[in-house]
């Protein structure tokens, strides 16, 4: 698959972006979408994504898939492994803490919002990815929950370029493995990686929440959490957080 990178300088939101000019991507192609600002960054469930200049990096990736594809809700989980890949050759030990963040030191230092339509048999995918690369530590210390950036945990300074070079080759590799096997071979290096695994997390979605043992992953990728009585539920969708008295 050919990637095409699209660099911008302002926009609202590199997803939003995406969707307004999906008519003029070659869809055979992967597009890559960054910006250097985003004026209103978006996140999981309508949270803001503070998106300040030249300091992080701000993407969307556009591809298409078959609706008939294997484990296409896993998509965003692909993402985060990706990025997660990149940081752990970056040397870094990073956490998945399921299903789209990812954490250094128990502050999320990434996530990934995973939008898609489908018309005629086919999916546009757009996974958008927000890292904190060199944020500083005072607009960081801002945001309403822990959060950090790679410059903060490790006093390096990361080039943007480079890091986002080597995402954008890490998940097309991972990307053309998902479009023949699904997320299977992926699931023990996710599994490996997550956060929470044995403890006790609230698992909070628009509609419900849960609390009890955080067990595994399920085999498309989903978490499967233990409930007090031993009943095992499998959730698609939530955000987990650690009980405070385990924290
Ligand atoms: C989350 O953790 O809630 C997901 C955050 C996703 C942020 C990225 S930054 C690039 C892309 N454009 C957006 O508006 N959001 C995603």
């Amino acid at each position: 698959m050919k990637i095409k990178n699209i660099q911008l300088d302002s926009v609202d939101s590199t997803n939003n972006w995406a969707k307004e000019h999906v008519n003029e991507f070659d869809k055979s192609e992967l597009t890559i979408i960054t910006a250097n600002v985003q004026t209103a960054g978006r996140g999981r469930f309508q949270r803001t994504w503070v998106s300040p200049k030249g300091e992080n990096i701000y993407t969307t990736f556009y591809f298409t898939l078959p609706t008939n594809s294997m484990h296409i809700g896993s998509l965003a989980q692909l993402m985060t492994l990706s990025i997660a890949e990149v940081l752990l050759n970056e040397d870094l030990l990073p956490k998945i803490r399921w299903p789209n963040d990812v954490v250094l030191n128990e502050k999320k230092v990434a996530g990934v919002l995973c939008e898609m339509s489908s018309k005629n048999g086919t999916y546009d995918c757009f996974i958008g990815a927000g890292i904190n690369v060199n944020f500083d530590k005072k607009t960081l210390e801002a945001i309403d929950k822990p959060a950090t950036s790679l410059n903060l945990e490790t006093d390096r300074i990361f080039s943007r370029d480079d890091l986002l070079e080597k995402l954008q080759t890490q998940f097309l590799n991972d990307l053309e493995i998902f479009k023949e096997k699904g997320f299977t071979p992926f699931l023990c290096e996710y599994e490996n990686l997550m956060a929470y695994i044995g403890k006790t997390v609230i698992c909070k979605n628009d509609q419900q929440e849960w609390i009890g043992t955080c067990h595994s992953l399920s085999n498309e990728g989903q978490l499967n959490v233990c409930l007090p009585n031993g009943e095992l539920v499998t959730l698609s969708s939530a955000e987990i957080s650690l009980q405070v008295s385990e924290q």
